[in-house]
C-alpha cells in the first residue's frame, strides 16, 4: 500500500476541519472533492474571479447528497484580512491555492497579480497563525525556478524570476520561511508544475495549454504553438497534484515541515509531443480532429525553455508516488472535455 492510499482509508477516522482557499477553481475544486469523498468536512473560499460555480455543482454531484452537507462554501476575497479571519476560524488544515495564475495575465496586470497572490498570501498566513491552525499547505510554482537553466529542477537552485507572477509565488515563500523563524508557524509550499485535468478552465486568454487544445481541437479550430514546439514541460495531471497536498497537510514527520517541494511527474513532454497527444485522444472521441495541423508563433515573453522536476524530495519526506503518467492524464481529461464541452 502506498503513503497515499494509507492515508485515505486513515483519514476517515481522523475528521479534521479544513479550509480550501480557491474552493471553486480546478485544483482547489479537486481538493475538496477527494476530502469530502474521504469523510472530511471542508470550509471553501473562493471569490469566483477565476473559479465558477458549475466547479462545485460536479463537486456535489461526484460527493453525492450524503457528504455535500459537510462542504461550506464562502464567497469572500483574500485581499480582505476579515475575510481570511472569519475563513480561518475553528480549522486545523489549511489548503491555499487561491491565487490568480498566468504568467501573461501578470505581465499585464502586474498590481492586481501582486494584491492577490502577495497581499492575499500575507493575510491568508497572518490568519491561520492567529487562529492557531496546525497545518498550512501552499500553492507555489515551477516559475520560481526562473532563468536557472540547469535541469531537473532541484528545489535548492533557483533563478531571477522572469515574470509578475513568478515573483509573487516566491515571495510567497519568502514569508512562509520568516512565519516558521520569526513566529515558529509551520507550513509546506508546493511548487506545481503545469497541473491538468478535468474542470481546467479552456476559455479566455489566460487559459493553460492543454485545456485550451482540447477546446480547440474538439471544435474543429487549429491550434497554436508557441515557438519552435521544442519548449518542454513535466506536465502533472491533477490526482497526483492532490495525492502530493494531503500527504503535505498529514504528515507527520518533522523534517518534511517548512519545506517546498516539486510537485510533476518527472516527465518531459515537448509541446510537439503534447500535440500529437491531445489530438489522438480527440480524434478517438472526434475522428475528424486526426487531420488537424497546428501553427506555430512566436515565442511568448515570460516563458521557460524546458522545466523537469526532480521529485526525489517530495518522494522521500513525503511519501509522495505519482500514481498518473503525463498519456493516462490526458486520456482522463480528453474524457471529460469531450462530455463537458
Ligand atoms: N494549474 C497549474 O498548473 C498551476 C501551476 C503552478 C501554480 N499553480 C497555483 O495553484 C493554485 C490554483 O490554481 P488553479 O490552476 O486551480 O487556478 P484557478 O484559477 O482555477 O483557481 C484559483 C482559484 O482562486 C480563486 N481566487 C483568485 N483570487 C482570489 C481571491 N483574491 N480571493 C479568493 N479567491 C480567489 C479563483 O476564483 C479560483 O477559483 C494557484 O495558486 C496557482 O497560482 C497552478
Amino acid at each position: 500500500m502506498s503513503a497515499y492510499q494509507d492515508l485515505l482509508a486513515r483519514l476517515p477516522s481522523q475528521p479534521q476541519r479544513w479550509l480550501v482557499t480557491g474552493s471553486a477553481g480546478f485544483i482547489g475544486s479537486h481538493l475538496v472533492e477527494t476530502l469530502l469523498k474521504a469523510g472530511q468536512r471542508v470550509r471553501g473560499l473562493d471569490n469566483f474571479a477565476t473559479g465558477s460555480e458549475k466547479n462545485l455543482d460536479q463537486v456535489r454531484e461526484a460527493v453525492g447528497p450524503d457528504l455535500w452537507p459537510n462542504f461550506e462554501p464562502l464567497r469572500g476575497d483574500i485581499r480582505s484580512l476579515e475575510t481570511c479571519r472569519a475563513a480561518c476560524e475553528g480549522i486545523t488544515h489549511i489548503l491555499h491555492q487561491a491565487a490568480l495564475g498566468s504568467v501573461p495575465r501578470s505581465l499585464k496586470d502586474p498590481l492586481l497579480t501582486n494584491a492577490n497572490n502577495i497581499d492575499g498570501f500575507l493575510n491568508m498566513m497572518l490568519s491561520a497563525r492567529d487562529a492557531g491552525c496546525k497545518r498550512f499547505v501552499y500553492a507555489a510554482s515551477s516559475s520560481t525556478y526562473g532563468d536557472d537553466p540547469s535541469l531537473p529542477k532541484q528545489e535548492d537552485r533557483i533563478g531571477k524570476p522572469l515574470s509578475p507572477y513568478a515573483v509573487t509565488k516566491y515571495v510567497n515563500e519568502l514569508y512562509a520561511g520568516v512565519f516558521a523563524s520569526a513566529y515558529g508557524f509551520p507550513s509546506i509550499g508546493l511548487r506545481y508544475f503545469n497541473i491538468f485535468g478535468q474542470r481546467q478552465d479552456p476559455e479566455g486568454a489566460y487559459a493553460a495549454v492543454i485545456p485550451a487544445w482540447f477546446a480547440g481541437l474538439l471544435r474543429g479550430q487549429t491550434v497554436a504553438i508557441n515557438g519552435d514546439g521544442e519548449t518542454s514541460r513535466d506536465f502533472c495531471f491533477i490526482d497526483n497534484c492532490v495525492q502530493a497536498n494531503l500527504l503535505a497537510a498529514c504528515s507527520d514527520n518533522p523534517a518534511a515541515w517548512n519545506q517546498v517541494y516539486n510537485v510533476a511527474v518527472n516527465q518531459r513532454t515537448t509541446l510537439k509531443e503534447l500535440f500529437l497527444l491531445i489530438r489522438e485522444e480527440t480524434a478517438r472521441h472526434k475522428p475528424e480532429a486526426a487531420g488537424i495541423q497546428p501553427a506555430y508563433r512566436e515565442f511568448r515573453p515570460g516563458d521557460v525553455r524546458h522545466s523537469l522536476a526532480d521529485i526525489s524530495k517530495a518522494e522521500t519526506l513525503l511519501g509522495y508516488e505519482p500514481e498518473y503518467t503525463v498519456r493516462q492524464g490526458i486520456q482522463k481529461a480528453g474524457a471529460w472535455y469531450v462530455t463537458h464541452l
